[in-house]
């Protein structure tokens, strides 16, 4: 019997509630395809906005079919919504978001497969509808309990709630998990995530304790073994990182958080400004995406942006997750079991 089973993980269908989630723009379908074997939730990682947007589809679509061919579990995807200063969403979004929806209309065991749809930074707007009609189950990333509620009253299924401590783009409202995670579980009746911080059993016990069903975690699962598409530089980056090593910076859709480097103190030192005060902002966002991937396939993690949360500092070791996933899950229970039984009986008259 799995040791934790809630809405969550009735909702998708899988045995753990622990999620890979996405991690662009970078490669992912090696690692998704691990954690859904796992019994957990991977997810295929957008690869990037390239100006030749067609040629970043096909891109997404080969990684989404590689993960397909190495797994039979369900698995999802992550489009983060981008949006211009007027508010407008960029085309990466939308190319990338009809391509899945159009990929799994030609490929019902694709579909079958691929059954989650993670957003993340703007608002999804129209595409929920487009999402749920496509009969798949939309999850959004949000940093604040107001875009839970927004999220979860037009129709998203599952709400991600993202604490500032997490790596990669992090909330421009900087509150923290502990902080978030409880307000946006009193405020939302779908079941919520908690994204920012956890690497552990601890991580996932202490997230169902303030009122989430699971945990999606990205740090945790870059430096395993199943991730061998990516530099070991990188991976030894993270390894090495100790407390205060990590930064958040100006990055391509708000604060981002990463490690301290060259290529994070040239963005640090423009907090505060826009990036147009800087370059053109065009050709800003093409250096920032162009120096994360140079760090995760190259090894350039002196220059490049490496994208890491707070938690890197208290990673040492590489795990196998095909244990680590399941092993967690029992973990939690155990530690919630333990607490509860370590507690006095109430009686009557106390
Ligand atoms: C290298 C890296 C890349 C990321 N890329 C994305 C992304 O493309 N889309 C997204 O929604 N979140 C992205 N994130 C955030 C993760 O999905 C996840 O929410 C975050 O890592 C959770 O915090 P943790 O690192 O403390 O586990 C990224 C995080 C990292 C570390």
């Amino acid at each position: 019997m799995n040791p934790i089973v809630n809405r969550y993980t009735e909702l998708v269908g899988i045995d753990h509630p622990i999620v890979q989630e996405g991690l662009g723009p970078f490669r992912t379908p090696k690692l998704a395809a691990a954690v859904s074997n796992a019994g957990g939730l991977g997810t295929v990682s957008m690869p990037g906005m390239p100006a030749d947007l067609a040629e970043g589809a096909r891109v997404f679509r080969d990684h989404i079919e590689e993960c397909r061919s190495l797994t039979d579990r369900p698995f999802a995807v992550n489009i983060p919504v981008g949006v211009d200063g007027n508010g407008v969403v960029l085309p990466f979004t939308d190319v990338y978001i009809r391509m899945v929806l159009d990929a799994r209309r030609a490929d019902p065991d694709l579909a079958r497969h691929l059954t989650v749809l993670t957003t993340s930074a703007g608002f999804p707007g129209e595409y929920i509808a487009m999402i749920k009609d496509a009969g798949m189950i939309h999850q959004h990333k949000v940093g604040s309990t107001r875009q839970a509620v927004k999220a979860a009253e037009a129709g998203v299924d599952v709400i991600i709630a993202a604490g500032f401590e997490m790596g990669g783009h992090a909330p421009s409202k900087a509150v923290h998990s502990y902080v978030l995670v409880p307000s946006v579980t009193e405020a939302v009746d779908v079941p919520v995530l908690l994204t920012g911080g956890a690497r552990d059993a601890r991580g996932l016990a202490a997230a169902l304790a303030m009122g989430a069903h699971g945990v999606a975690m990205g740090t945790r699962f870059i430096t395993s073994t199943a991730n061998t598409d990516w530099h070991p530089a990188y991976l030894q980056a993270l390894i090495d990182a100790q407390e205060g090593d990590d930064v958040a910076f100006d990055g391509v859709y708000g604060p981002c958080r990463g490690l301290r480097n060259a290529a994070s103190a040239r963005l640090t030192e423009h907090i505060g400004h826009t990036s147009s005060d800087i370059v053109d902002a065009v050709e800003l966002t093409r250096w920032k995406i162009e120096s994360m991937q140079r760090a995760q396939t190259a090894g350039d993690v002196r220059d490049g942006l490496v994208l890491a949360g707070q938690v890197a500092s208290a990673i040492d070791d590489i795990i196998e997750i095909a244990e680590f996933v399941p092993n967690t899950a029992a973990g939690a229970a155990q530690i919630l079991r333990r607490l509860a039984s370590s507690l006095p009986i109430p009686t009557a008259s106390a």
